[in-house]
């Protein structure tokens, strides 16, 4: 069960320079095996600072950054292994996607290991199916298809490295509702089916609370707490002093306690919240 865990972890962007901007301040946190790491953050808070540290493509100034109890940056040539075990999905991947076929940019990495074709074509296929891509779609120029299409294949060209953590970078963004169940529900199912660790950075509360089995808040380059979901968006004060803003479930919920319904705190998706107001209505027949 791989863990990875950063350890006052330190980052400043043009140190030494009047440009110098403290992007990570002490940050420690750890991501486990099998569950959805959520992070929150107003912009400028670190989040995609912190998301190159997870594989290594930014180093701390101090501070580590350890892959099973391992300095990931004490021995640099090690880096390469890193990078197949930790896949980090940017922000608009899809402006990365270059080859002349989906199957063959999806390979790409795969194919980088050193894997066997056939190993390599069962995971181009397995990818596509956990992003939402037929089979009709692997032949196509990337080039060709809709912006939504093109994050897929972005998305599963790191799933078909299998990594045991996969780190994405508001891997919904501007997408429609449909797209961003349909990814989102794809990274759960990799998840289940895998046991991999997964962080996802959004500024999409709802997904957070859909999602996420736990939440980590950035706030200025620190940590200004975590937690399970319910338990981080009950300290909604805090959180609106910070730019960030709770789920409308959660809002509903303030409201219906004021005026006298007893929603539990634990509620913070539109889902469970009217399941639970039709079992109250149902009661009250
Ligand atoms: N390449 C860079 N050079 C200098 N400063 C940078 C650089 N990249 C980020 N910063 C600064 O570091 C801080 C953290 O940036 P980062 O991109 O990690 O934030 P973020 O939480 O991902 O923001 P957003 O929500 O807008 O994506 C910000 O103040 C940003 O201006
Ligand atoms: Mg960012």
């Amino acid at each position: 069960m791989v863990k990875i865990q950063l350890e006052n972890v330190c980052y400043t962007y043009g140190p030494g320079t009047p440009f110098a901007k403290a992007a990570l301040k002490n940050v420690s946190l750890s991501v486990e095996a099998g569950r959805i790491t959520g992070i929150i953050g107003h912009t400028g808070s670190g989040k995609s600072t912190l998301v190159r540290m997870f594989n290594g493509l930014l180093s701390p100034d101090s501070g580590r950054v350890l892959l099973d109890g391992v300095d990931i940056n004490a021995d640099k040539k090690a880096l390469s292994s890193v990078r197949c075990r930790v896949g980090l999905v940017m922000q608009y991947p899809e402006y990365q996607l270059f080859d002349e076929t989906v199957e063959k940019d999806i390979a790409f990495g795969p194919r980088n290991m050193g894997l066997p074709p056939e190993e390599i074509a069962a995971r181009v296929r397995e990818a596509a199916g956990f992003t939402g891509l037929g089979e009709e779609i692997l032949s196509k120029s990337p080039f060709d298809l809709s912006g939504g299409q093109k994050r897929r294949v972005a998305i599963a060209g790191i799933l078909a490295m299998k990594p045991e953590v996969l780190v994405l970078d508001e891997p919904a963004a501007g997408l429609d509702p449909k797209g961003r169940r349909e990814i989102l529900g794809g990274l759960v199912r990799y998840r289940d089916t895998t046991g991999a660790a997964v962080v996802i950075v959004s500024h999409n509360m709802e997904d957070m609370a859909s999602y996420a089995d736990r939440i980590v808040v950035l706030r200025k380059a620190e940590t200004a707490f975590e937690g399970a979901p319910a338990e981080v968006f009950a300290r909604r004060r805090e959180l609106e002093e910070n730019g960030l803003d709770v789920p409308d479930a959660v809002r509903i919920a303030d409201k219906l306690r004021e005026r006298g319904v007893p929603v539990p705190e634990e509620i913070c998706t539109v889902e469970e919240e009217a399941a639970y107001l039709s079992r109250l209505l149902s009661l009250q027949k």
